[in-house]
C-alpha cells in the first residue's frame, strides 16, 4: 500500500527531508503529493522542488490585506490540499494554527509533529520553556511526540507516538534542539510507515 501524502511546513524542512529519504528509500510507503509552505523564504521547499515534489506557497498576509479572515486562508489551503487526494496530512513544522475550516475536511487525517511530550511545553518555543524548566530542576528529561489534529487545541490531540529525550547539563538550545530533530526525523516517518500499514492506533489511554 502506498499512501499520499501532503506536508504543510514553514521553515527548514528537515523532518521533510527525513520524508523525502524515506519514501527514495522504501522504508515510508508513500508518495509526498504535495508540500505547502505559509513562507516564502522556506528552505524545505527548496527541499521539495531538488526532490521533484509539487511545492506550493500559501502566504497569509493577501488575506489579512484584503480583510479576509483565517477561515477563508485555511478554507482555500484545504481546497489546495484536496486537490492532491492525501491520505495523510503531515504538519512537519507548520508554524499557523489551523482553524476547522481545514481540519473539517480532513478528519482524523491531520497528523503534528511536535518537539514536547504530551501536555507539556505547547507552542513555537518547546524547545527552550523545556531548557528553562530543566534549568530551574523541574524536569531532566524532554521529548518528541506525534500526534492527531482533531480541532484547533494547538499541540494537542491524541498522540500517535512519544519519545523521550533526554536533557545535559550544559545544553544550548542548539545542542538539545539537535538531540531532538534526530529523534523526530526517525520518529516521524516510523510512525507514519505505522499509519499507512494500519499499525498505528491513538494512544487514547494517556487522556490526550
Ligand atoms: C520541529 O522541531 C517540529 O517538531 C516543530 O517544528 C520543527 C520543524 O523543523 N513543529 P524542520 O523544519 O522540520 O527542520
Amino acid at each position: 500500500m502506498t499512501a499520499k501524502l501532503a506536508v504543510l511546513i514553514s521553515g527548514n524542512g528537515s523532518n521533510l527531508q527525513a520524508l523525502i529519504d524515506a519514501t527514495a528509500a522504501g522504508i515510508l510507503p508513500a508518495q509526498i503529493a504535495v508540500v505547502v509552505s505559509n513562507r516564502r523564504g522556506a528552505y524545505g521547499l527548496e527541499r521539495a522542488r531538488r526532490a521533484q515534489v509539487p511545492a506550493c506557497y500559501h502566504p497569509l498576509k493577501p488575506y489579512r490585506d484584503a480583510g479576509r479572515s483565517r477561515a477563508e486562508y485555511d478554507a482555500d489551503l484545504a481546497a489546495l490540499v484536496m486537490e492532491y487526494a492525501p491520505d495523510w496530512i503531515v504538519l512537519a513544522g507548520w508554524m499557523h494554527i489551523l482553524s476547522d475550516s481545514f481540519l473539517r475536511c480532513f478528519p482524523g487525517r491531520v497528523v503534528n509533529l511536535h518537539p514536547a511530550l504530551p501536555g507539556q511545553f505547547p507552542g513555537a518555543h518547546a524547545i527552550d520553556d523545556a531548557l528553562a524548566a530543566f534549568g530551574r530542576g523541574e524536569i531532566g528529561q524532554t521529548g518528541v511526540m506525534v500526534h492527531l489534529v482533531p480541532d484547533e487545541r494547538v499541540d494537542e490531540g491524541p498522540p500517535l507516538a512519544t519519545e523521550t529525550v533526554p536533557i545535559h547539563r550544559g545544553d544550548t538550545h542548539g545542542t538539545l534542539a539537535a538531540r531532538i530533530h534526530t529523534v523526530e526525523h526517525r520518529l516521524l516517518v516510523d510512525t507514519l510507515r505505522k499509519l499507512i500499514t494500519n499499525n498505528c492506533q491513538p494512544q487514547l489511554a494517556t487522556g490526550h
